[in-house]
């Protein structure tokens, strides 16, 4: 099981932490990894100052904007399912 966190801790939150899960949300059953990658929020993961949302895959971490949700899912999830 693929583990993804998304901040939702203040700071990513006004970058759009809800869109992001969201869009997450929406990859996995475009792809119908439900049963391969699960997601949950997470408090601040000390990633604040970075661009976009911090985002844990696996304990990696990624600065995700919300525009570019379906690029970093491609990139990163879809390369490890
Ligand atoms: S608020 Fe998201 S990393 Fe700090």
């Amino acid at each position: 099981m693929i583990k993804i966190s998304v901040c939702i801790g203040s700071a990513c939150h006004l970058k759009g932490s809800y869109n992001v899960i969201n869009s997450i949300q929406k990859e996995i059953e475009k792809n119908e990894l439900a049963d391969k990658v699960s997601i949950n929020g997470t408090f601040c993961t000390g990633n604040c100052g970075s661009k976009g949302v911090a985002v844990l895959v696996d304990n990696n971490y990624y600065g995700v904007e919300p525009s570019k949700v379906e690029e970093f899912f491609n990139d990163v999830i879809m390369k490890m399912v």
